[in-house]
């Protein structure tokens, strides 16, 4: 819903998608990749030619330390997966020289606001988008959503809306920022 929102707003778009179900806008660039990793290296390939980096794929946080070539055969009644932190994308390109205007996403289920604004300022980020997934009628596995967008000095929370009206609004957000930062 975004890509095609930024698509609308007449933004050149690139999707960079794990394994999804979803079809992706007609007019969107897509670059598929498989592993946070990948998904990283891919982003920062974009950078050059990127102004606006919006990170809103639900990226694993870990990954099995080991992958095994061959199916794992049952045995012992319990086994352990090793498991280690995979890259922040969305921290990394913040970070980065070629730095464009960075938006993340954050889903949590309690002091929403207040944990939100601490991540965007750890990850380093412009603006943060607050999800409260608590509630289990908007967000996940829903069509609806409602959610608060916050920047460094100041926020806007948006109406329960469909993710399309959703994301056209955090796009117009996004260049309303943009324009008053260049102001
Ligand atoms: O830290 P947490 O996963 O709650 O932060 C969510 C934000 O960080 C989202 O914007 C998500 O796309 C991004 N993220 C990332 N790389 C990760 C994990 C999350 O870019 N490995």
């Amino acid at each position: 819903a975004l890509a095609q929102a930024s698509i609308d707003a007449g933004a050149r778009t690139t999707l960079v998608s794990g394994p999804v179900n979803l079809q992706a806008p007609e007019h969107a660039r897509v670059v598929a990749v498989e592993s946070a990793a990948e998904m990283l290296d891919q982003c920062l390939q974009l950078l050059p030619d990127c102004d606006i980096f919006i990170a809103c794929a639900a990226v694993a946080d870990y990954r099995p330390a080991a992958m095994e070539e061959q199916k794992i055969k049952k045995g012992p009644e319990q086994i352990s997966l090793l498991l280690v932190r995979n890259p922040d994308i969305v921290a990394t390109v913040a970070a980065s020289d070629q730095r464009p205007f960075t938006v993340g996403f954050a889903a949590e289920t309690h002091e929403l606001l207040a944990h939100a604004r601490d991540k965007m300022s750890r990850k380093g980020l412009d603006m943060i988008i607050a999800n409260d997934v608590s509630d289990r009628s908007i967000g996940f596995n829903s069509d609806n959503n409602q959610a608060t967008v916050l920047w460094p000095d100041g926020e806007q929370t948006l109406p329960l809306s469909n993710k399309s009206a959703m994301a056209r609004q955090i796009i117009a957000l996004i260049a309303q920022r943009l324009e008053s930062r260049s102001r």
